[in-house]
């Protein structure tokens, strides 16, 4: 375990080895599960746990510690990521209270079974007491489930949001030493995680601008002891201001729309707007996620399968509609044999993309010259609503 400052210490876990969260999201570097302890004098509080799979870790910390008693378990958030060693801490201290708002009670009772005599609910901006630190906690809701908070501890000057700016990487920096590899790692974290609530991170970030910060101690990845960093990262990323950018996602089957692919990357180029090209035969889709953070239109390219697009195109919309990025344009290329309702389908698939269709370029086989024409004019309608936007400077 290490130390944050004088009797503030991380005792969570390093996952190294993990490659996937919620069987869903890609973790190239791993992850870490970050638990807080804080000695106060009088009173011990242990700010979230660790995943259930690295409970031990946790607890061996605390020994390590000659942590004989924990009074607070305070629970920002009910994920079992953060919630699920809360039992093993419970029995293991009998005396300890889960400090936590009611919405989070009520899920830690559905999610762990954890007694309700176990806990003692807080209200936004109430205070605990340590003896020589001070817990204020901070509602941060839907960062990203709607219970929540966050602790500032106030001696210290710390902010510990949960997930709210974290970054699954797996290091054994207790700070960023790395700012370029913690940025690209915090925006896949936001890309997957935050992205669909860029209103309520908006709201958020203007709730803690008042508090004095020295150092934002998230639930994953390394502390930021400059947090001036990530908070500029985030006012960045929310914006609603896209940049120009296409984000071209496909698939090929007998090269029909791959050649289309090749030329539209090419009429693109030469208009001056950057292309993020991904092959979802391939691609990770955490990389695709974080090509969603920025740009301002995506083209969808699919050659049509049994009438509808490929079914790993209909899997890219249905994540890009989850997400919801800012994304103001959208398009479709592809190809088609005998028929089908294959651009309809994927209009379908992205009802929450608030974006304004241009016209699709669809082949029958082999693309043709009037379908590179229309390619072209594609292109011409891209550029045209980019600089609509002022993006293109
Ligand atoms: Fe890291 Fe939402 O749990």
């Amino acid at each position: 375990m290490r130390q944050l400052k004088p009797k503030v210490y991380m005792v969570g876990a390093i996952d190294w080895d993990r490659r996937l969260f919620d069987q869903l999201i890609p973790l190239p570097d791993g992850t870490s599960y970050n638990a807080y302890l804080i000695d106060g004098g009088e009173k011990i509080a242990l700010l979230d746990t660790v995943d259930p799979t690295k409970a031990m870790v946790l607890m061996d910390n605390l020994i390590k510690l000659g942590i004989n008693k924990v009074d607070y378990v305070v629970s920002h958030h009910a994920e079992q990521d953060h919630s699920g060693a809360i039992p093993e801490i419970l029995m293991f201290y009998p005396d300890a209270k889960v400090v936590t708002n009611p919405k989070c009670k009520g899920m830690l009772i559905d999610l762990l079974h954890i007694e309700e005599d176990r806990f003692i609910t807080i209200e936004d901006g109430h205070r605990i007491s340590l003896g020589g630190k001070t817990l204020q906690f901070v509602y941060i809701p839907w960062v990203h489930w709607p219970e929540t908070m966050g602790t500032y501890l106030v001696e210290d000057r710390i902010f510990f949001p949960c997930d709210f700016f974290g970054s699954h990487l797996a290091t054994n920096s207790l700070f960023v030493d790395d700012e370029a590899t913690v940025y690209e790692a915090a925006k896949r974290y936001y890309a997957e995680i935050m992205m669909p609530f860029r209103t309520n991170i908006a709201k958020n970030l203007e709730k803690i601008k008042d508090l004095d910060i020295d150092m934002i101690a998230p639930s994953h990845g390394p502390v930021y002891d400059k947090p001036g960093f990530i908070v500029n990262a985030y006012k960045g990323w929310i914006s609603d201001q896209p940049k120009n950018e296409v984000l071209l996602p496909y698939i090929s089957m007998h090269h029909s729309v791959a050649k289309m692919v090749e030329y539209f990357v090419d009429a693109l180029t030469e208009r001056g707007i950057k292309v993020r090209q991904f092959d979802l035969a391939v691609t990770d889709i955490g990389k695709l996620a974080m090509a969603l953070v920025d740009a301002a239109t995506i083209v969808i390219g699919s050659p049509t399968v049994l009438t509808g697009p490929h079914p790993n195109v209909a899997y890219a919309c249905v994540l890009a509609n989850a997400l919801r990025p800012k994304a103001k344009f959208a398009s479709i290329i592809g190809s088609y044999a005998w028929g089908g309702r294959m651009v309809e389908q994927i209009k379908e698939l992205i009802p929450n993309l608030k974006v304004q269709l241009l016209e699709p370029v669809i082949a029958k086989g082999l693309p043709r010259d009037d379908d590179f024409t229309a390619l072209d004019r594609l292109a011409d309608e891209i550029l045209a609503k980019h600089k609509e936007l002022k993006i293109t400077e």
